[in-house]
């Protein structure tokens, strides 16, 4: 009986168009990267959503700032986010910019939506207006010297028209969906963060700026003097790259449209599976995002993944303090594959993680001398004891390993425990160097009596050596494509056929290190 492909819905948030790419955002895309590639691995259908966010005020004054216009700035940086990703092997299926037509449209849709359904009014508001945090604060919250509680920027005293939403309504809604369903947020540190910022009543959100003070924006379809609030207009982008909501299609699509088998929105791929957000737009994501979706009748994501901060040594990364961490520089120096792993391999998934060259170093060190040695004396005792084909003997010296290591590897990535299921990976190739040294391979080729004995020890190596090269694929898949290569496999296989497929008779190659020493130029720099 063949059933249909599992599909997976992976987002990252879209970056701002005002800044340049650093590892900070690179690392919440290798993390979607990672499971992208291992859902695909697995044989799922996968939509891999990435792109930029650029309407809002933040992007008008940079745009003035270089003296170009706002369109000519987005253009410009979503080409070098685009750039970057493709340098940094990142997989992703769409990338979504918030100035195209198409969600222009969606995000006019999905207000009128929330309009129609009687969520939306209109108010006076007074309050202090941080430029930079493109939000209001009240008195209370603000900091010393009349400054925003975040970043410490001065606010201005404003009182405009505003159109908000009626959030508050949503808050049992939602409180009782996080009770519900304990792993939606992940980890749950993140989940009680938002848990406790529920306690207190929901004050309702804003969703537009008037147009007379920020034109760079998509306009309310309801009141053309004022565009949407950025953040909503950036939140959209989920449901506009989902297929979801149709705006041709609009006003039919009200309520709960149709679900198929999967409990997707019919036709589309909306909700999302996971949303990779860091922990600076957890409430944006996990509050604001649920009861607009709420609000608007729509399903729902299924879990949201959020991580924590990459600081440079104990100091937060930032442009104005000139430490931020160029990942192209590092992919220059070290490969992407490498940058790939010392982040994803570094960071337990939720815990902030410090960026310093030894870290980087020693994690660089765990895969030259463990798996790159491992592979590298496995390939050159094939070539040298038995002509470099792989012998045809028994192979499972280290089967039940692996497959402890396999069941482990998966159980940690559905847990979105991404560094702990390279960690599972990474115990098996230690695992199989202690083999080596048990086995002493080298004393079985003195001895003509052991032949049948070293077959099977090489016939093992290499067999967890494709396992290997499957299990660590999603986070290295140039190392370990070259490395299936070498083992004279064609692609890296699935991790169900790596521990079956024939390797006997392949030919290998030894090649190069897969993970050559590092000159001395990047262990001085960061
Ligand atoms: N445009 C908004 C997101 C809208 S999503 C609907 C935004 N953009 S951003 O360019 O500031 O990127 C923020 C995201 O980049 C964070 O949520 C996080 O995923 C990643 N990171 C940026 N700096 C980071 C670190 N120093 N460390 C880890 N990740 C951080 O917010």
């Amino acid at each position: 009986m063949s059933s249909s492909p599992r599909r997976v819905y992976l987002t990252t948030p879209i970056y701002y168009a005002s800044g340049e790419p650093h590892i900070g955002h690179a690392y919440t895309t290798f993390l979607a990267d990672a499971l992208a590639r291992y859902h695909r691995q697995a044989g799922a259908s996968v939509l891999f959503l990435t792109g930029t966010d650029e309407h809002g005020q933040k992007i008008q004054e940079e745009a003035t700032r270089r003296g170009v216009a706002p369109q000519e700035l987005c253009d410009q940086m979503a080409g070098r986010f685009q750039e970057a990703w493709q340098g940094l092997e990142i997989s992703y299926d769409r990338f979504i910019r918030t100035t195209e037509a198409e969600h222009k449209a969606v995000v006019r849709a999905f207000v009128q939506r929330l309009h129609d359904r009687g969520h939306i009014y209109a108010a006076e508001y007074e309050g202090w207006y941080s430029v930079h945090e493109e939000r209001f604060f009240t008195e209370k919250e603000l900091g010393p010297g009349q400054t925003d509680p975040i970043a410490g920027r001065p606010v201005e005293r404003i009182r405009e028209k505003n159109w908000f939403f009626r959030m508050s309504a949503f808050q049992e809604d939602l409180v009782r969906h996080i009770e519900d369903h304990p792993e939606w947020i992940f980890p749950e540190t993140r989940r009680n963060e938002v848990m406790g910022f529920l306690q207190k009543p929901l004050e309702d959100l804003s969703i537009s700026r008037p147009r007379a003070r920020l034109a760079w924006g998509i306009p309310l379809p309801f009141d053309e003097d004022h565009v949407t609030y950025v953040r909503v207009d950036a939140l959209v982008n989920y449901l506009t790259a989902s297929g979801a909501i149709r705006p041709e299609a609009e006003p039919a699509h009200q309520g709960f449209d149709t679900v198929d088998a999967d409990g997707n929105l019919a036709g589309s791929w909306w909700p999302a599976d996971v949303h990779l957000i860091g922990k600076d737009i957890l409430t944006t994501h996990a509050v604001y995002w649920p009861t607009l979706l709420l609000g608007a009748g729509l399903p729902l994501p299924r879990r949201i993944l959020s991580h924590g901060w990459w600081v440079v040594g104990d100091t937060k990364m930032s442009k104005s303090l000139g430490n931020v961490v160029d990942p192209l520089a590092l992919k220059e120096r070290v490969g992407a594959d490498a940058l790939r792993w010392y982040l994803l391999r570094e960071m337990p998934t939720g815990s902030d993680a410090s960026y310093t060259p030894e870290r980087f170093l020693t994690r660089y060190e765990e895969l030259a001398n463990v798996l790159g040695n491992l592979a590298s004396r496995t390939l050159s005792m094939i070539v040298r004891y038995r002509d470099g084909v792989i012998p045809a003997a028994s192979d499972d010296g280290l089967a039940e390993e692996s497959s402890l290591a396999i069941r482990r590897f998966h159980e940690a990535m559905e847990a979105l425990r991404v560094n702990e299921a390279l960690g599972h990976a990474m115990d098996l190739a230690r695992t199989a160097n202690g083999y080596v040294e048990a086995r002493e391979p080298w004393s079985q080729a003195r001895d003509p009596a052991q032949a049948a004995h070293l077959d099977e020890t090489l016939a093992s190596l290499a067999r967890v050596l494709v396992v290997l090269a499957a299990l660590l694929l999603p986070a290295m898949p140039s190392r370990m494509t070259e490395l299936a290569a070498r083992l004279g496999v064609g692609e890296v296989p699935t991790l169900d056929e790596a521990p079956r497929i024939l390797l006997a008779g392949a030919g290998v190659a030894k090649g190069l290190p897969l993970f050559p020493r590092l000159d001395e130029s990047v262990e001085g720099g960061n």
